[in-house]
């Protein structure tokens, strides 16, 4: 599957649910969302039937997301059903680990092979101010033990930063990939319909992230852990783990964009923002063939996105990221 700017898409993120058991401040409204119905959902099936007609088509990854995708049932079934697909070489799964420590011995069994997870700060209290789901700190750690335990690796954490919230954690989050296999990410905060405020005013670049991390010791660039995503990558000297930044906002990685996404009502979306989206549900239930529609989505993918601070232009009405999969 190549675009019509030459950019090779063989990555596709699932959306399984747009519900979660958090509510991040940039994220999700505390009194959550307008929840798809459950027929409106794609069911396990038909995530598998989309998924294979585009293996068939060149797509080699894929990751589930969500909202949280724990929160749905049965979920190591689709995975499973993923896993068989010969194509697919690589399957990934993000979660904000609340339910992990559960989870992590099936998800793994059934197939997923790399974890990110979300963890915006490493002290209680303000895991609650953020995540605004108290009770969720000790859990989130438990998620991480059980994964590192089942034997995942590489954990890729993701922190997004948030002024006043966080900002004085970056140096304790970097310091961790001394002593730890954990690929640390920092990622600047987008704005989206129910965050302009909060995106517009406590916005940090990861310039700045990244000359507060330098200030602690020598940091060199290097290739980031199997992923290819929109990450760069830095590493202290002789540190397990490594620092990476995801620059949305400050810097556009969109020319190496590689992917797609299927939101959980079942549109094919070639960019995570904008208004373009393909209703991939309504005619695989009226039987019709898919690969048009995907070949189309492809080539009407967006050069880049239009993100502008402080605005809804072009987030294509977008209130949350948990809508599209993130
Ligand atoms: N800006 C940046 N990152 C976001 N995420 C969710 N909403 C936003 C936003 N508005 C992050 C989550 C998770 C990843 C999938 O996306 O924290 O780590
Ligand atoms: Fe849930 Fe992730 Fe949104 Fe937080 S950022 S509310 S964990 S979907």
């Amino acid at each position: 599957m190549i675009d019509q700017f030459g950019r090779r898409v063989e990555y596709l993120r699932v959306s399984v649910t747009d519900k979660c058991n958090l509510r991040c401040i940039y994220c999700m409204p505390l009194e959550g969302l307008t929840w798809l119905k459950r027929d409106e959902l794609l069911n396990y099936e038909e995530i598998e039937t989309i998924v294979r007609t585009m293996a068939g088509m060149g797509l080699r990854r894929v990751r589930i997301t969500g909202g949280e995708p724990l929160i749905r049932r049965d979920l190591p079934d689709l995975i499973r059903k993923i896993s068989a697909i010969p194509e697919i070489e690589d399957l990934s799964l993000s979660t904000n680990a609340v339910l992990l420590a559960d989870q992590a011995q099936d998800l793994r069994d059934a197939g997923i092979q790399r974890l990110n997870i979300s963890l915006d700060s490493l002290q209680q209290d303000r895991v609650d101010e953020i995540a605004r789901r108290p009770g969720s700190f000790p859990k989130i750690f438990e998620g991480l033990e059980a994964a590192e335990r089942v034997g995942f690796a590489p954990i890729k954490v993701n922190v997004v930063l948030i002024r006043g919230r966080n900002d004085d954690e970056i140096e304790d989050f970097a310091r961790i990939t001394k002593e730890r296999p954990w690929h640390v990410r920092f990622i600047e905060m987008m704005p989206t319909g129910s965050n302009l405020d909060l995106s517009a005013n406590s916005f940090i670049s990861c310039q700045e992230a990244l000359t507060r991390v330098r200030a602690i010791d020598q940091l060199e660039p290097v290739d980031g852990p199997f992923g290819n995503g929109p990450a760069d990558y830095y590493r202290f000297p002789d540190a397990p783990g490594t620092v990476g930044v995801i620059t949305p906002m400050s810097h556009n990685y969109c020319h190496r964009c590689n992917r797609m996404r299927l939101t959980a009502a079942g549109q094919l979306r070639p960019c995570l923002f904008g208004e373009i989206e393909t209703n991939l549900r309504d005619h695989l239930r009226a039987g019709r063939d898919l690969r048009p529609l995907i070949e189309e989505t492809l080539q009407i993918k967006p050069e880049r996105h239009y993100l502008v601070q402080g605005s809804e232009i072009g987030s294509g009405g977008l209130v949350a990221l948990s809508q599209t999969g993130g």
